[in-house]
């Protein structure tokens, strides 16, 4: 009876092996940044797999987490202050509850000033930037999404965009052709994604 007792509460937090449960991050060039809230997905897991229970962070106090409401595989992870960090996740599998871990993992800062943005100095953000920001989030183009949707994390391009770069990509990438901008909102774009550098 007490071994029964035992066995089923081994098998209740039974850990599972690496290799049950993959864990990658849904963005390009694993460019891990502070104040981005960076998306992960876990793949492989076996046929058993229900949804994600918690993932908390070790290595820093500064992240957050947040499993996503809609997809049961998804999580988000964001960090204020530069750290490494290891993600540990409990998810349900077959009615009982299994554990990975998944790291280390560096997180950089989001710029070299590490300030979020220094779009216009003391006056706030300049009417230009906010155009761009808008640009870049929210306007949906002709394939009806958005910048953001494709490059989730502008920091990324701060160093390489230009007018020229902007337009060489909408004239020659597949999934950028119908994107239509009028030249003020070329350049907004650029200079809101620039203020990442
Ligand atoms: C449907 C997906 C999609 C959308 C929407 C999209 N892009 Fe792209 N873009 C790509 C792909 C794919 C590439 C080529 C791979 C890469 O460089 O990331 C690219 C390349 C680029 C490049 C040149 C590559 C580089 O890094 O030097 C720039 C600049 C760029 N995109 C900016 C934008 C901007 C600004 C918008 C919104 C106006 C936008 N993209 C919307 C998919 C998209």
């Amino acid at each position: 009876m007490r071994l029964g007792g035992i066995l089923l509460l081994l098998c209740f937090v039974l850990p599972a092996s690496a290799a049950d449960l993959e864990v990658r991050p849904l963005f390009k060039d694993n460019t891990l940044r502070t104040y981005i809230p960076l998306p992960f997905q876990v793949k492989g897991a076996s046929a058993d797999f229900t949804a994600l229970t918690a993932v908390t962070v070790t290595g820093s106090s500064s992240c957050r987490t947040l499993l996503d409401p809609h997809i049961p595989t998804n999580f988000f992870v964001k960090c204020k202050e530069p750290a490494e960090i290891t993600l540990s996740l409990s998810y349900l599998a077959k009615d009982q509850i299994r554990k990975v871990t998944y790291g280390p993992l560096q997180i950089t800062k989001i710029s070299e000033s590490g300030e979020v943005v220094d779009p216009g100095g003391d006056t706030g953000p300049s009417a230009e930037w906010l155009l761009g920001q808008n640009l870049y989030h929210n306007k949906k183009y002709s394939n009806g999404k958005t910048c953001a949707r494709c490059h989730d994390n502008p920091a990324e391009k701060a160093d390489r965009i230009s007018v020229n770069a902007l337009n060489g990509a909408i004239s020659s990438i597949n999934d950028m052709k119908g994107i239509s901008l009028t030249e003020a909102e070329k350049k907004a774009i650029v200079t809101y994604v620039q203020s990442f550098k």
